[in-house]
């Protein structure tokens, strides 16, 4: 009884997925048998009344044994769009920061698309830090840690970016931190990230672009290749190695693409972590930050 209502669960979020435009999850084993056991897969005959054996055909007639209508092809459906709303929009009024930042929050947290993806007991996440910072960091997406703490890099990348701040002679309160997504994209199961599909950034964007709007940082350092997809737009032949440590543009706001800090935390090399150095040599400059011979020198 339990694993069925578990099973239910598990294919209505499919499905809301599905309508999402999702076309692929992370599925442990031990789900993908249960689903089998309770949905086994048909003979392609019996679902697409197509391309294999002929139906029965009565003894004395000549005609198909049923005169039931043949079943709509399940194999051929087209898959429902996405459901994600077009984007909000966001005005800001009046010209000082803290109440226009303070609006703006009070407006994505209280998202009813955003917070109708989340699930329950879990919260939005807006950016923190100084609202006249000269670095914004923009990263993907809230995962399981932040999504707790309604903070944005809290969990171990979070960690690591705040030692790569440190190293750079600043701190957290003197930097400013944001996502592009508010929320943490929603998976069936409490464990695991996926990406954000395009539509998904593309909703929480306008909230970003507000952020960036208030702040007016004189450098944007976006955090991984969805992040510069999120605010550069997909580009298919865009590769990390080959944007990184150049200035590229965001609305006129100078844009440095790097290696999200999970990217390091998988991978070890100090090839890895000398670039994300290298590209924050670059960023500092560009803001007119002190550059010690122990930071210039931290990978020679
Ligand atoms: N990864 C991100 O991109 N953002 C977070 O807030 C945490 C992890």
């Amino acid at each position: 009884m339990a694993m069925h209502r578990e099973l239910a669960a598990v294919v209505h979020e499919l499905k809301r997925l599905r309508r999402q435009g999702v076309d692929a999850i992370p599925i442990s084993e031990e789900t993908l048998a249960q689903l089998r056991k309770r949905f086994p897969i048909r003979p392609r005959t019996e679902l697409s009344g197509a391309g294999g054996a002929p139906p029965p055909v009565a003894a004395s007639s000549g005609l198909p044994a049923t005169t039931a209508k043949p079943r709509p092809s399940i194999a051929k459906a087209k898959p429902p769009e996405p459901q994600t709303p077009p984007p909000p929009v966001v005005t800001l009024a009046g010209d000082d920061k803290k109440p226009q930042w303070e609006s703006l929050k009070e407006q994505v947290l209280s998202d009813a698309f955003c917070r109708s993806q989340l699930k329950p007991g879990k919260n939005l996440v807006f950016g923190v830090g100084s609202l006249d910072a000269d670095i914004f960091f923009c990263g993907e997406a809230p995962g399981a840690e932040e999504e707790e703490q309604s903070e944005p890099f809290v969990g171990p990348a979070g960690k690591l970016l705040t030692k790569i701040i440190q190293a750079m002679g600043l701190s957290r309160e003197k930097v400013y931190i944001g996502n592009i997504m508010n929320f943490r994209p929603p998976l069936p199961s409490a464990v695991g990230n996926r990406p954000p599909t395009p539509e998904e950034m593309a909703y929480c964007l306008p909230y970003l672009k507000a952020q960036l709007a208030i702040i007016k940082p004189k450098v944007v350092v976006a955090l991984g290749k969805t992040a510069v997809d999120g605010l550069l737009g997909p580009d298919p032949k865009r590769r990390m190695g080959q944007i990184r440590g150049q200035w590229q543009s965001f609305e006129e706001t100078p844009l440095m693409a790097t290696y999200h800090p999970s990217y390091l935390l998988r991978n070890e090399s100090m090839k890895a972590k000398r670039m994300v150095w290298e590209d924050m040599l670059l960023v500092m400059e560009k803001v007119g930050l002190p550059i010690s011979e122990k930071q210039q020198g931290y990978f020679k």
